[in-house]
């Protein structure tokens, strides 16, 4: 720009010049800024080609429920009495043996009903099959009277409270994680967040008044595993459905901290059916039907006491060894 303007001095402006030359000081600024976005305008397409293909390349859930027949009843879902007729579960309908095998069952309603069992014997696969995480191979599950197979995933998942083993929170609010479908008022989630024990904690760690508190990101990492499973346990309450899944609810924490939640369960869920899993037999001992898993097989069910009574049994057996 100098070395033009020089020679052409007599014949240009010099106030045009003067702009002239302010306009390429900013030029170095405006290239850059057109390298910024076009490196974010890349990134971001990068971003929605890979949304794309997941979209496009998972398979849906859905696709192999072969009929929905009836769905969406809003009278579905009151009592809460589930049964497994022969059930045979697996994770993946191309395995030919399943992990569950022949399953028959009567859970009533407002039962409270304990699995227990080893590692690894099919005591989360039975639970979550009440979801249809997992595929029924044969057999079926009723739930009040209707097949669960012939019913989307989307609304019985909608209807039955699920606490799973690892404490799951999504990006979010504290409100979105603690009523993710958005049914509870501020109070009510306040209420069941301090009713488990887990309010103090989080106001311990944002540090703000009660409303403003809802609305702040939840950061998980400030609240240890005993915490994330408190927190859950009043997610659950406040889905305020008649089933109640609980997968090991109280296995971080401590002995005194876990003998409150197990009353509170009791109290907060008493008309629901609670079908809890459990390690530490102690707590399934109050339940009105216990069943034992091995390796996928159904081994005992009945009344704790009953099983307890059994010389030789299995239930008797884990209680022996747990305490
Ligand atoms: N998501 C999954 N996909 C495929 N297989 C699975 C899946 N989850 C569990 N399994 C298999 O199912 C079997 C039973 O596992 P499950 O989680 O039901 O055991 P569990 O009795 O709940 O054990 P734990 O006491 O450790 O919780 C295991 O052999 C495991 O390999
Ligand atoms: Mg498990």
């Amino acid at each position: 720009m100098v070395g033009i303007s020089v020679p052409l001095r007599t014949r240009v402006d010099p106030g045009l010049l003067g702009i002239a030359l302010v306009m390429m000081m900013d030029l170095g600024l405006v290239l850059s800024e057109l390298v910024q976005n076009w490196t974010l305008l890349e990134t971001s397409l990068g971003s929605i080609a890979r949304i794309k293909e997941f979209a496009g390349n998972t398979p849906n859930e859905e696709s192999n429920t072969v009929l929905q027949i009836h769905d969406e009843s809003p009278e579905w879902l009151t009592r809460g009495e589930i049964t497994f007729v022969d059930t045979s579960i697996s994770w993946n309908t191309s395995e030919t043996k399943p992990l569950l095998h022949s399953i028959n069952l009567r859970i009533g309603a407002g039962e409270k009903f304990g699995l227990c069992g080893r590692t690894g014997s099919g005591k989360s696969t039975l639970a979550l099959s009440l979801l249809r995480l997992n595929e029924i191979v044969s057999g079926q599950i009723f739930i009040d009277g209707q097949d669960i197979s012939l019913m989307s995933r989307s609304s019985i998942r909608q209807r039955i409270s699920c606490l799973s083993q690892e404490p799951f929170f999504f990006p979010g609010t504290i409100r979105q994680n603690a009523d993710p479908l958005s049914v509870a008022s501020s109070t009510q989630i306040i209420d069941a967040l301090r009713s488990v024990g887990a309010w103090d904690s989080i106001v311990a760690s944002h540090g703000t008044t009660d409303e403003e508190l809802l609305g702040s990101i939840l950061d998980e990492g400030i609240l240890s595993q005993g915490q994330k499973q408190l927190f859950c346990l009043a997610r659950a309450l406040l889905k305020n459905s008649k089933i109640l899944i609980l997968d090991e609810p109280t296995s971080s924490l401590d002995h005194e901290t876990d003998a409150k939640v197990q009353n509170y369960i009791r109290e907060s869920f008493r008309d629901c059916t609670v079908i809890m899993v459990a390690h530490r037999i102690h707590s399934l001992l109050d339940f009105d039907q216990v069943a034992v898993l091995n390796s996928g097989q159904l081994v005992e069910l009945g009344h704790p006491k009953d099983l307890l009574g059994k010389s030789g049994g299995e239930f008797a057996k884990l209680l022996e060894l747990g305490s």
